[in-house]
């Protein structure tokens, strides 16, 4: 089976463009087989996109998929974007997708945070679930690591996926977690760097 987190050069390609609208601002996304949500931006992602406050400065958008979350949000904050993924698919559409939309973004290669250098004043994170707690959790301890005093992380995260047990991992790292939204079993959480 593939997962959208491998990079499985034997699918075939099934590319698909689509329209995203935030306001009366309309973003057009291409999607591949073998990325997350491909058709459409998915119902978390974007929930998590909605509930972000204005934010200035500079963004990491971690394990970025196709490049969602950050083009929409680089695009109405005006930010300096850097979007990162294990999966070099993933990456070849984020690359097209911020052409498209007319958004510059630095976009990195990186098993979390291992070609990562820097640090960000916001990161966002649909975590990978599928590729199991260890990287999860990595990725939050990474996101930690690479936020500016005063930065702040945003993650997404389905109760059924195990969200409250992520809160506390959340709270123990960073010493809080703030919950922006609670809809349909699907949390939105805001921690702010010390
Ligand atoms: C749930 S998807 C979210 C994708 C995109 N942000 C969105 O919301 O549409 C999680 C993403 O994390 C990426 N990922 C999985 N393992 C990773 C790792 N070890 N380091 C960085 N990214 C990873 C996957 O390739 C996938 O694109």
């Amino acid at each position: 089976m593939t997962h959208y987190f491998l990079d499985d050069p034997t699918l075939a390609d099934d590319y698909r463009d689509f329209m995203y609208y935030y306001g009366e601002t309309s973003f057009v996304f291409t999607s591949n087989s073998g990325v997350f949500s491909h058709g459409g931006v998915d119902e978390a992602t974007n929930l998590l996109i909605k509930n972000i406050p204005p934010l200035r400065g500079s963004l990491l958008d971690l394990g970025c998929g196709y490049g969602a979350i950050g083009i929409v949000l680089a695009k109405m904050f005006a930010l300096t974007l850097t979007q990162s993924d294990v999966n070099p698919r993933a990456l070849r559409l984020a690359e097209k997708n911020c052409a498209q939309n007319n958004v510059a973004a630095t976009v990195l290669l990186s098993d979390c945070f291992a070609n990562i250098g820097g640090k960000f004043d916001a990161i966002t994170l649909n975590p990978p679930i599928h590729a199991g707690k260890s990287v999860v959790y990595a990725l939050f301890e990474g996101a930690k690591a690479h936020l500016n005093a005063g930065g702040r992380f945003y993650v997404v995260m389905l109760e059924k996926h195990g969200a409250k047990t992520a809160a506390k991992k959340l709270t123990e790292l960073f010493g809080n977690c703030g919950i922006l939204c609670r809809k349909k079993g699907v949390f939105v959480f805001e921690m702010l760097a010390g």
